[in-house]
């Protein structure tokens, strides 16, 4: 249980804050986890009062909570929640907000400012919030919340962290990338760190290449023009997929607190070998769906969708192939993959480990043997599962594949969703799953070439039909033909190209 404090959601009524952060703190307090005294204070411009906002809430939380809604712990929830209206470029509603938290005693003095807005709002809301001296931290702590994108490159990153800085110090800033959220991710952590078992296996000896895959079959949901601004590398590649590859790539932390994990995964992130600006389409593929289909239903191709510009070249698949230069992982290839209107909903750690030496037993004609994987379903499927070879009964040594799976979930065990583990982190003071100032500098270190030169139109954007696993340009990136992207967790068999669902 955590301490009570005041939770104030700029933004209130945008999809964030009712699709995502509403209802995790429903849950929370369904599940007990909120302290008795905390107090939520959404705010925003649409709705016109308490009463307006009230309505709109309960929607949001109808249309987002697992299972049905309890009643009671809306009745419970809603007493926790109130609604100020007011413009966020005026003046008077921070004077407003000011005075809501200090002239009620029902707000606690320690305050989480979550800001659910757009990444363009940060510096002069927080520069309003400092000139109303709502930063004060004289009578309780204050922590703000600051949602991806953090700047759009390298230059815009730093001067965003510059503003930071003038108005908070490091300790009070937590970056939120959802995916460190998710029990799947931090079960790498334990997987990895709570086993001996893999840590011999865990480097260059052992492992060929990693893959990092995120596919989902739907399309931008309407958010044409932010996405224009963004694609699929800054969306989730510089984000989302760096950080599962500091999870599975960092040394063993001194310990689980924020400065020593960070410090490992900043090390990860360093040693990444810089793609050099010429090289560009070695190392980087990018994509853009054609119209197609997905799970049965027809679907429009990207440049058709609501505003977006009828020539764009965005992307909405990336692959990258990533090298890390330090002892553990000299000469493994990293590969990344992403992409938008794919064939499944599918995010996996699959880690490729070397051939035997030498191939005594053949299960078919085929060139390239089957490899051992581990796979690390994250979501939908969450699992580990190994993948073996073991004789095919029957005939003369012949070989045929199996996995021995440990399921992540028992049927009755609780699901809580990322942002919930999150916003308990937050009101613990607890920054270990969110980033540092460091690694969002060097993530942008790392992606600035290829958002570079994916800025200009050229004919290396694939364009790939819904409902597929993307361009087959991307196979390239793996310079071994006998190595393929593993869109499923399905057993693979040998380890051919092409294989696999495409
Ligand atoms: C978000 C991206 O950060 O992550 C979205 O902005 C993407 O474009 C989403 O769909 C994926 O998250 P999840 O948890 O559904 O895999």
């Amino acid at each position: 249980m955590t301490e009570s404090c005041s939770i104030v959601i700029f933004g209130a009524t945008g999809d964030l804050a009712r699709g995502k952060l509403l209802p995790a703190l429903y849950h929370l307090d369904a599940a007990g986890r909120l302290a008795r005294g905390t107090r939520i204070l959404a705010c925003g411009r649409r709705q016109p009062d308490r009463n307006a906002w009230m309505t709109v809430m309960r929607n949001a939380l109808a249309g987002s909570v697992r299972g049905e809604l309890d009643e009671e712990v809306v009745s419970r929830f809603a007493k926790r929640v109130d609604y100020l209206r007011g413009d966020l470029r005026d003046a008077r509603f921070y004077a407003a907000l000011r005075d809501t938290l200090d002239q009620s005693h029902e707000y606690p003095a320690d305050t989480v400012f979550y800001m659910a807005l757009t990444p363009s709002d940060y510096a002069d809301v927080l520069e309003n919030l400092d000139d109303a001296k709502l930063l004060d931290e004289s009578r309780g702590w204050r922590r703000v919340v600051l949602e991806k994108p953090f700047g759009n490159d390298l230059p815009s990153a730093r001067a965003l962290q510059q503003k930071l800085a003038q108005h908070l110090r490091e300790d009070q800033i937590f970056r939120i990338d959802h995916y460190l959220g998710k029990e799947t991710v931090r079960n790498i952590l334990v997987f990895r760190f709570g086993n001996v078992l893999m840590e011999p296996l865990w480097n260059r000896n052992s492992i060929d290449h990693i893959q990092i895959i995120h596919a989902e079959p739907q399309g931008i949901k309407g958010r044409g023009a932010t996405y224009e601004a963004s694609g699929a590398l800054r969306d989730m590649v510089q984000s989302h997929l760096l950080q599962l590859l500091t999870f599975v790539a960092m040394e063993s932390p001194v310990s689980m607190a924020a400065e020593a994990l960070h410090a490992e995964k900043l090390k990860v992130l360093k040693s990444i070998r810089p793609i050099p600006d010429d090289k560009v389409t070695q190392f980087a593929i990018r994509g853009q769906y054609a119209a197609g289909t997905v799970n049965g239903n027809k679907v429009i191709d990207y440049r058709s969708e609501q505003a977006v510009a009828a020539g764009s070249h965005t992307e909405t698949f990336a692959a990258l192939r990533l090298h890390i230069d330090n002892w553990r992982w000299a000469g493994v290839p990293f590969l990344l993959r992403t992409g938008k209107r794919m064939a499944e909903k599918q995010a996996l750690v699959a880690i490729c480990f070397k051939q035997p030496p030498q191939q005594f037993f053949r299960a078919s004609q085929v060139h390239c043997e089957a490899s051992n994987w581990l796979l690390i379903g994250i979501q939908p499927h969450e699992c580990m599962r190994l993948e073996m070879t073991v004789k095919a009964p029957g005939e003369a040594l012949a070989t045929r594949q199996t996995s021995l799976d440990a399921s992540f979930r028992k049927a009755d065990d609780p699901f809580n969703d990322a942002y919930e583990e999150l916003l308990l982190d937050i009101m613990r003071g607890d920054r270990s799953l969110f980033l540092s100032y460091q690694e969002v500098e060097q993530a942008w270190r790392i992606v600035d070439p290829v958002l570079q030169a994916w800025s200009q139109p050229g004919d290396d954007l694939h364009f790939y039909p819904a409902g597929s696993w993307g361009p087959s340009a991307a196979d390239d990136l793996f310079v071994d033909p006998c190595r393929f992207w593993r869109n499923t967790l399905e057993p693979c068999g040998c380890g051919m190209r092409k294989t696999q669902g495409v």
